[in-house]
């Protein structure tokens, strides 16, 4: 346990779409005054950089952020990158956002990007288990001065969401994005999610996940779209391929406990109901920029 580190991965097609998702879903989520409560039950480091030998040695962000920033760049319009849908430009915008003297060499995780778009009364927890991502988290978390709003845990995430349901706002996210790097956090997920389910049924849970030739992946979204039925909850599920690496990462990635990942999806229980216009909107935009091959392609479906 605990080889996986989420620094050989930051930045790759995984991350731009899970992280354009959860940017579309709070910049909903905290138009409106009450206090939102978000939890991100596998929090990582919290800030990576792009420039280290971790990051080149894997090259994952080559082939996700920074192929888009390529991309996009060639299609620049004045001084704003113009990508074609409003959810990626606003996810460019905000990770261009950490790199404020030019480049792109910092990369924001989930609990940057969330505190980033939390208002004064909004409060994140964050849940963070690896000896040295906790101390990299805390020491990351520390030099924004966000005092109370943020709350870091070294604790189990599955396990640990359940103290914090309901919100006492009735207003809350639920960022799950495990490593699958032991077969028994499919099954914990759907557990998970079960469980919070009843003590918070109005709560919106954003569950991330590789799509590989496993079962236990592949059932995944059809446990939980089962799950949002039998609760009567709205879902929303989409993916991204990127196709075939035409260039395998350079060099071995010891740690890396997903080798050659093409594809992941996300699955969202009680989305806004903006979302799915967004990614009908950004998904095209992402096969186009970020596909390998003519392979490459999305799915998007949702339903009440
Ligand atoms: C995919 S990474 C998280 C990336 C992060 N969410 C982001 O988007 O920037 C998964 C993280 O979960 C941590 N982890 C693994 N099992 C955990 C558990 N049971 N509870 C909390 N964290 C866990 C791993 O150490 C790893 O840092």
């Amino acid at each position: 346990m605990f080889s996986y580190r989420h620094a050989f991965h930051a930045g790759n097609h995984a991350d731009v779409l899970k992280h354009l998702v959860l940017v579309a879903i709070l910049r909903h989520l905290t138009q409106k005054p009450t206090a939102l409560q978000v939890i991100d039950t596998h929090a990582g480091a919290g800030l990576y950089r792009l420039d280290t030998a971790q990051a080149h040695t894997s090259a994952e962000a080559d082939d996700g952020i920074l192929r888009l920033v390529n991309a996009t760049n060639r299609a620049k319009a004045g001084n704003s990158i113009h990508s074609g849908s409003a959810a990626l430009q606003d996810y460019l915008d905000l990770v261009k956002g950490f790199n404020p003297s030019g480049g792109w060499t910092v990369y924001p995780g989930s609990p940057f990007l969330i505190q980033h778009l939390l208002g004064d009364r909004d409060r994140l927890k964050v849940f963070e288990l690896h000896p040295t991502d906790i101390k990299l988290l805390t020491g990351n978390i520390d030099q924004l001065k966000a005092g109370r709003q943020v709350a870091i845990l070294r604790e189990d995430g599955f396990e640990g969401l359940k103290k914090f349901l309901p919100p006492p706002s009735r207003r809350g996210l639920i960022f799950c994005d495990p490593s699958y790097e032991l077969k028994t956090d499919y099954t914990r997920v759907v557990k998970m999610t079960t469980d919070a389910l009843q003590r918070f049924a109005t709560g919106t849970y954003v569950i991330w996940y590789p799509n590989i030739a496993r079962l236990n992946a592949q059932e995944l979204p059809r446990k939980l779209w089962n799950l949002s039925l039998r609760c009567k909850r709205p879902w929303l599920h989409c993916s991204l391929d990127v196709g075939h690496s035409s260039s395998p990462s350079a060099g071995p990635v010891t740690d890396d406990a997903r080798p050659g990942l093409s594809a992941s999806g996300l699955f969202v229980i009680n989305p806004p109901y903006t979302l799915h216009a967004a990614l009908k909107e950004t998904l095209p935009a992402l096969v186009r920029l970020l596909g390998r091959d003519s392979s490459a392609r999305f799915s998007l479906d949702a339903g009440e």
